[in-house]
């Protein structure tokens, strides 16, 4: 299914040995790991659809992302570069002092009883510390769940209870342009509402907001300042790195599992493969180490290979201005450049010519990689005139952890084609199929796919629920995983992903449901139904738009009842589900079995006139839907 590139090129020849010979090829990719137990057994099939990979290998990933690099001399190279836009410092760790802090944390955690296997929530904004909290779980062997500041307290207790951490690790507050946000609160109220509380909340205090400390609070500096460096703990390679919950397509979150052995040999593959990225060279993943994006690109791949990483706080607009990720790349000599087009349209939007570009020196800069959301072919275009880079598109998810189809610039850089994430990496063999699971025509859309196994890397499960796992991503097509994504696969083999099937929406790059948005809304008492669809947006792609029917005989003011609506969803879930439109609409198209019909909605906001909604026979009705649904 990769088309022309079937029959010429390295990246064929290595896609095909990727699929025909599976276990060789992640055998040799190992190599670039260091192990305490080496693989003798590459694949585990023995509880397929289960899979896993080096079943009987043992490392530490903290080791492979931090002292091997001292080890081998690299001691003095930066390691990790904060750069704050907020507060314009500029912090630099080489690598041993990384060694030095994430060892001194780890044995902090582990004075407060944290052990293998033990989780660890981490609520931290965008700072060094949130790097050295998760290399120190992962040198304890504790499971780290970081969740993204955007969220509030009781989405964060929904995670507490699913993780069951013995530790939070959080700040006093982050920071945006014009907002000090506490985060001590959020983790308080949480723990109220929680099943079950944890032994302790390691607290690190910034200066531009101290807080109060509570009874299970402990402050970092203490902690650190009485603890003995921890040693290394090795794990199996099946053991757990890390949880990282995702919106489902129901309310309660899915706690994604990342291992430890199949990670790292993917992500290191992805540098070298993917990114065209070396050791000791700077990389810049302008997220949030919330996100999956984050986790890998911000934190484990850079490290892995020995390179530098920038923790970026900011925005790319605002603080100070929208030249301010060219002066970072400019500052820190950055030759890969990775974020969300939504950053892209932000910049564009203040500096449409380019002229805070044209200031600072981003030679540089090789190329610029765009993930997250799909990067629309005029964002596109102006990025690649504006910066005189490749500009490269390429398509994954929480789940899979790493990069399923990309333009591989280590491998084969190949032409570009906007809209298109180029071609499936090594190791995912990506299809197309109809409602009924047949294959699709080259150029025909349809469900993206991925056959089983998945290669290292991808999630092993959810947490402590195989049966959703298998439920909710293996069983609707035998033999492949579902990505919840749809697009087409054209005649050259490239992939046009076209955005998702089910409830997920992505706002400004983050990935939200509107199911979870649509329960908040519901228990308003004046609420009797309503959907919530995602509807284009310049800026951010797409926002949510409530779409309300009132219970018989309620009156209320609709300005009220929207900042009613939006204080909920914000209270509940965060103000990252950035709902602002409320519309109160007469009734909802509904199958004759009373399903909204949300497909239908979502074809209407998209200018699709296909779905003509069944249960709305009064035109007027249905004109004023399609009114309300237009972006
Ligand atoms: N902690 C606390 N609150 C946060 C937060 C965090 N880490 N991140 C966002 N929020 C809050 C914001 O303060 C904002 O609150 P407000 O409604 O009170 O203003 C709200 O969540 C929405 O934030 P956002 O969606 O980021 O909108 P914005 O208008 O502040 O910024 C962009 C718009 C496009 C500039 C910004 O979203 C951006 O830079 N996106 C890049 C995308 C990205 O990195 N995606 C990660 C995947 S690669
Ligand atoms: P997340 O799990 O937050 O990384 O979000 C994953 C989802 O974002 C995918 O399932 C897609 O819907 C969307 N997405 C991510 N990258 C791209 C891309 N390059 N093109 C189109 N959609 C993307």
């Amino acid at each position: 299914m990769v088309g022309s590139f079937e029959v010429m090129g390295a990246y064929a020849d290595e896609y095909r040995r990727s699929m025909e010979d599976p276990t060789g090829f992640w055998a040799e990719q190992a190599a670039a790991i260091d192990w305490v137990t080496p693989p003798e057994r590459v694949l585990d099939d023995a509880r397929a659809p289960l899979y896993s990979w080096f079943p009987d290998a043992e490392l530490n990933t903290c080791v492979n992302a931090v002292d091997r690099h001292v080890a081998a001399g690299r001691g003095d190279q930066i390691a990790v570069i904060h750069d704050s836009a907020i507060t314009g410092e500029v912090q630099k760790v080489t690598y041993r002092e990384l060694q030095d802090r994430v060892a001194r944390f780890a044995g902090a955690l582990a004075a407060l009883g944290v052990a293998k296997g033990d989780r660890v929530v981490v609520y931290l904004p965008m700072i060094t510390e949130a790097v050295i909290a998760m290399l120190a779980c992962a040198r304890l062997g504790a499971v780290h769940s970081v969740v993204f500041g955007g969220f509030a307290a009781p989405e964060l207790a929904a995670r507490l209870d699913d993780a069951r951490p013995k530790v939070i690790v959080t700040a006093s507050c982050g920071l945006e342009a014009a907002k000090v946000l506490p985060y001590l609160p959020i983790v308080h109220a949480a723990i109220d509402v929680a099943v079950e509380e944890p032994e302790a909340v390691v607290v690190l205090q910034r200066p531009q907001l101290r807080a109060d400390l509570g009874r299970l609070d402990v402050d970092w500096e203490d902690a650190v300042a009485h603890a003995a460096p921890a040693e290394p703990v090795p794990v199996q390679a099946t053991d757990p790195l890390y949880i990282l919950y995702t919106s489902g397509t129901t309310g309660r979150p899915k706690g994604v599992v990342r291992d430890n052995g199949g990670h790292a040999v993917a992500l290191a593959y992805s540098m070298r493969a993917v990114y065209d990225v070396r050791p000791g060279e700077v990389w810049w993943t302008a997220s949030d180490v919330g996100w999956v994006v984050g986790h890998s690109y911000i934190v484990y791949a850079p490290l892995l290979i020995g390179a530098t990483t920038v923790v970026y706080e900011g925005k790319p607009v605002g603080t100070p201005d929208a030249g301010a990720f060219w002066r970072v790349v400019e500052r820190h000599r950055v030759v890969a450049l990775f974020t969300a087009p939504t950053a892209l349209r932000a910049i564009r939007k203040e500096d449409p010519e380019a002229e805070l570009l044209a200031r600072s020196d981003t030679s540089t800069l090789r190329t610029l990689f765009m993930a997250g959301e799909r990067l629309d072919p005029d964002t596109y275009a102006w990025a690649s005139e504006k910066l005189g880079v490749p500009v490269v598109d390429h398509w994954w998810q929480t789940e899979t952890g790493w990069p399923v189809s990309a333009n591989l610039r280590g491998l084969e850089p190949m032409p570009i084609k906007p809209g298109s994430s180029t071609v499936p990496v090594p190791g995912y063999g990506v299809r197309i199929v109809d409602d009924r699971g047949t294959e699709a025509e080259a150029g025909a859309e349809g469900a993206v796919v991925i056959s089983l196994p998945m290669p290292p890397g991808t999630l092993a499960t959810l947490w402590g629920d195989d049966q959703r796992f298998i439920d909710s991503y293996l069983s609707t097509f035998d033999g492949y995983y579902l990505t919840g994504d749809g697009g087409y696969i054209d005649s050259d083999g490239y992939l046009f992903v076209m955005g998702r099937t089910d409830d997920v929406m992505n706002v400004a790059g983050h990935r939200l449901s509107t199911g979870s948005m649509e329960a908040v809304i519901a228990s308003h008492p004046a609420v009797a139904e309503c959907a919530v669809i995602g509807v284009a947006d310049p800026l951010k792609g797409q926002v949510p738009r409530a779409l309300v029917v009132l219970k018989a005989g309620v009156a209320i003011d609709p300005d009220t009842l929207c900042d009613e609506v939006v204080a909920r969803v914000r209270d509940t879930i965060g103000a990252v589900a950035a709902l602002r439109e409320v519309v109160v609409v007469q009734g909802l198209p509904k199958t004759r079995s009373g399903k909204i019909l949300r497909r239908s909605m979502r074809a209407l906001a998209e200018g699709r006139n296909e779905a003509v909604p069944s249960t709305i026979e009064d035109p007027a009705v249905l004109e004023s839907l399609r009114g309300t649904l237009s972006p």
